[in-house]
């Protein structure tokens, strides 16, 4: 049975029995109405509303400038186009770090504009009294783990994480506190696959991977990268389905070339 095929409304819960069921989740992002529609009525399980839209929308080198505003406007923008797939809003860096009533109120300022289904955060311990305290407010919480972008100025650097015994045992660790906290999934960016799979197995919720190997119960990608519009990111993790900034260069291009020539409008394309 596709727990996909028969449900009208993805939920919380139907993301649990698909793992139950061994049917992996779909996940992909978006930002804008017009996109997340397209996405929805291809039949997508989850859009994430990440904060990547700092790097794709904006054009910042990393996700750390976004505010919540930003992210409410463009989770707004998303959840207004959807009929059935779960949305979920990232918390932007600097709005639940170290300080749990303003994790709180940045998650109730989420939900309570963007109308959205869940939000995800960055981190385990570390973040762990604010996951609780949004939870204890009975917003669905996902979690993030493994690279975690915001924390790019401490990595200083975007290779593989968890390669190592300890930090890998601190991510598992950090996973099952997350699940024990009451989040529905994790996401888990950028590990070695053998570490992916081990985490799905040992936890009950879903796992959804972003270069975490195929042993996970769910993948994500940006976009953005999926669809061959940015061009300078390449990591291994990524498969391309199409090559649309090719395809936007090439419509544009010949746009210009009927505007120049003056074959664009016709008779037809214009009112008497
Ligand atoms: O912001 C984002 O797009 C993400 C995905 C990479 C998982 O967090």
């Amino acid at each position: 049975m596709s727990v996909h095929k028969e449900i009208k409304r993805v939920t919380t819960h139907v993301l649990s029995e698909m793992k139950l069921h061994g049917e992996k989740i779909s996940m992909l992002t978006s930002y804008d109405y017009s996109m997340a529609k397209l996405v929805d009525q291809a039949g997508i399980d989850v859009i994430l509303v990440g904060d990547s839209a700092a790097n794709v929308m904006a054009g910042h080198e990393t996700t750390l400038p976004i505010t919540l505003d930003q992210m409410i406007y463009h989770g707004k923008s998303v959840v207004k186009a959807v009929t059935r797939c779960l949305v979920v809003v990232d918390m932007p860096f600097g709005t639940y770090q170290g300080n749990s009533l303003e994790a709180l109120n940045s998650a109730i300022k989420i939900m309570k504009i963007t109308h959205a289904d869940a939000v995800k955060l960055e981190g385990g311990s570390e973040v762990i009294e604010s996951v609780q305290r949004i939870l204890s407010a009975g917003i669905p919480v996902m979690g993030h783990l493994g690279l975690m972008p915001q924390s790019i100025n401490r990595y200083g650097t975007y290779v593989v994480r968890a390669k190592e015994e300890e930090e890998a045992n601190k991510l598992l660790m950090d996973a099952k506190l997350l699940e024990e906290a009451g989040c529905f999934a994790i996401v888990l960016e950028k590990i070695p696959a053998s570490l992916g799979t081990k985490v799905a197995k040992e936890l009950k919720i879903p796992i959804i991977g972003i270069g975490a190997g195929g042993g996970v119960d769910g993948q994500v990608l940006v976009i953005h990268d999926m669809l061959g519009i940015t061009q300078e990111f390449s990591p291994r993790f990524l498969r391309r389905y199409h090559n649309l900034a090719a395809e936007i260069k090439g419509a544009v291009g010949n746009y210009i070339k009927d505007v120049k020539s003056q074959d664009f409008p016709n008779e037809k394309e214009q009112y008497d």
